[in-house]
């Protein structure tokens, strides 16, 4: 019964938790739907003495997007602007979702894959944070096909900006803090469709040769089971555009359970898995998993690449918690060998939607992680929250999350992490850090579009001191109080600089590594 219920919940909980972690409080909202009714917004906020952020599709699962003065939604600058079919570019409003300018260039014979696996979000949304897909064949990130950009800045003056100016590469990944993109243009390709298939590879293979296996297809990724000792990659090869076929993805389509049902059950069924099953109880749901991508996720083989590399979502309910960290390719092999260390060390099949592994190539960018000479791995894991208790691995994810910072000096995805991931980072991209606040500078000389990420950012300490911080994510304990109660803040096992929250074995028990037998039912540790 609860593993049939379970089925439902994987099928939808990769979806955002849109409004559970952070909700921004405007004090005033503004439409605008032009680029001059923009400027006279940002003219009465300069007058008026507040702060002025854009909110596109608000997917973000951090604070990036927030402001406590004026929010600008871009929800109506989402207009076709101009094609130019000889330079191959294509202009549109910021706030135009990717899945609609998808295919709005197709029917001028364009495509732009550098797109993250959703379309729901927009496209200035998505260069504010440095959203990607996954290739070592092709750029896949979409700040990287920006070459020109409309925008109203701090001043609420209108500046066009293109390639040709020192401070570009600040305008991809500009996480909000220049200005309102209210007109972006975007270098685009000759249309193909592609071919896409999802295959399960050997375990150590990807464990020592992943990069080289990635590189054979022109767009692929890896769900990585440590625990289960499986690996699932998805592919993507370009065919030509005459290819039959007209396949869409159906990861994200509406499962037959109405949404309240699933609003309601979604959260109690994850307070019972975390609270009552034991970690190898939960091993087959992470099999399940593996065994679901592997069988596609795409109504069929060949499609066109806008929807077939993105989904469409239909409501946002599952609570999701994301955290995503970017190394040098160089690094991955060691990092996995590491994650394999720690995961076996707690007995855990976590994380139950494996660890996301996508890649890049390097973009001209100051803020972003393919900012650097080499390509790089993005390292993601999807945690399913409950909601009164730790989740499942809970402190081997934050081991992991220190590992990764600390050891590999990773770069967290700027729309999806939150607190301690940030810590020190200013001091991390160095040189980078100050050519972003260089062009900041010049953009907006009196901080209109900062906001609390980004002072969390300049002021290089991004640990958020609330009580039971390392409970909801905001910092990596240093004390018992900042863990839930009952736990205690103690060093990982195997990545020992970690301080991580861990309850002493006992008798009672939450989760099975709070045993000594590393099994936990009823809440009892047997
Ligand atoms: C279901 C789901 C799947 C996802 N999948 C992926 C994935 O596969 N890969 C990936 O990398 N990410 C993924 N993400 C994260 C997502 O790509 C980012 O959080 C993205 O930035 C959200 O875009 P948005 O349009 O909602 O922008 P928002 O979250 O509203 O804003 C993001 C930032 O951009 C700024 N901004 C937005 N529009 C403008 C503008 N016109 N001018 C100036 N600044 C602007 C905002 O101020 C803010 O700083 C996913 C998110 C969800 C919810
Ligand atoms: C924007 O356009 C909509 C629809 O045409 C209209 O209702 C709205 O008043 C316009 N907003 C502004 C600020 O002009
Ligand atoms: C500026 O203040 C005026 C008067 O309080 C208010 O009507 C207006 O909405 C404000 N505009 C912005 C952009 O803050
Ligand atoms: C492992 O990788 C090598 C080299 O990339 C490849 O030749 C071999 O077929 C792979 N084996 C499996 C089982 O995938």
């Amino acid at each position: 019964m609860l593993f049939s219920l379970l089925a439902a919940v994987q099928a939808q909980s990769l979806f955002n938790a849109d409004g559970l972690f952070y909700q921004c409080n405007p004090s005033t909202i503004f439409a605008p739907n032009t680029t001059e009714q923009v400027q006279a917004v940002i003219q009465q906020a300069i007058a008026n003495g507040t702060t002025v952020k854009a909110y596109a599709a608000g997917h973000s699962r951090n604070n990036v997007m927030c402001t406590d003065g004026v929010t600008l939604l871009t929800t109506n600058l989402n207009q076709l602007i101009s094609v130019d079919k000889e330079k191959q570019t294509v202009t549109v409003g910021g706030g135009m979702k990717l899945l609609d300018f998808s295919n709005a260039i197709l029917e001028y014979g364009f495509i732009m894959p550098g797109v993250p696996d959703y379309g729901g979000i927009t496209v200035a949304g998505a260069i504010g944070t440095g959203a990607h897909g996954s290739s070592l064949k092709h750029s896949s990130s979409t700040h990287d096909y920006l070459v020109a950009a409309k925008i109203v800045t701090g001043t609420g003056d209108i500046v066009d900006i293109d390639e040709t100016d020192l401070d570009f590469p600040a305008v991809r990944v500009n996480l909000g803090a220049l200005g309102i993109l209210t007109e972006v243009t975007m270098k685009v390709l000759p249309v193909q469709k592609i071919k896409t298939q999802n295959i399960e590879i050997d375990f150590n293979n990807a464990t020592l040769n992943l990069p080289e296996i990635i590189a054979q297809y022109d767009f692929a990724g890896c769900y990585y089971f440590p625990y289960n000792k499986r690996a699932v990659l998805t592919t993507s090869n370009f065919v030509d555009a005459s290819t039959p076929g007209n396949g869409h993805k159906t990861s994200w389509d509406m499962p037959p359970v109405p949404l309240a049902v699933q609003a309601w059950a979604i959260p109690k069924v994850l307070d019972t898995v975390n609270g009552l099953l034991s970690e190898d109880e939960v091993c087959p749901l992470a099999n399940l998993r593996a065994d679901q991508l592997k069988s596609g996720e795409t109504s069929e083989a060949v499609g066109n690449f806008g929807p077939m590399y993105m989904g469409n979502l239909f409501h946002d309910i599952a609570n999701v918690v994301n955290v995503e960290l970017n190394i040098p390719i160089s690094k991955l092999a060691d990092a996995y060998q590491d994650i394999i260390k720690i995961v076996n060390d707690v007995k855990t099949c976590f994380p139950i939607y494996g660890i996301y592994t996508r890649f890049a190539t390097p973009g001209k960018t100051f803020m972003g992680p393919n900012a650097i000479s080499e390509p790089i791995a993005h390292l993601e894991i999807h945690i399913l929250n409950s909601f009164n208790i730790p989740y499942l691995g809970f402190a081997a994810i934050a081991e992991i999350r220190q590992l990764l910072n600390e050891k590999y000096n990773a770069e967290p995805h700027y729309g999806k992490n939150w607190g301690s991931d940030f810590t020190q980072l200013n001091t991390k991209l160095g040189n980078r850090a100050d050519l972003f606040a260089k062009a900041v500078q010049r953009f907006d000389p009196n901080g209109l579009f900062t906001n609390k990420f980004l002072q969390n950012l300049q002021s290089n300490a991004a640990r958020l001191d609330t009580k039971q911080c390392a409970f909801t994510q905001d910092c990596y304990c240093e004390v018992d109080s900042d863990c839930s109660a009952g736990y205690s803040c103690v060093q990982g096992h195997i990545f020992t600089p970690a301080r991580v929250c861990r309850k002493s074995f006992g008798t009672f028990c939450e989760r099975g590594d709070e045993c000594a037998s590393n099994r936990c039912v009823l809440y009892h540790c047997i």
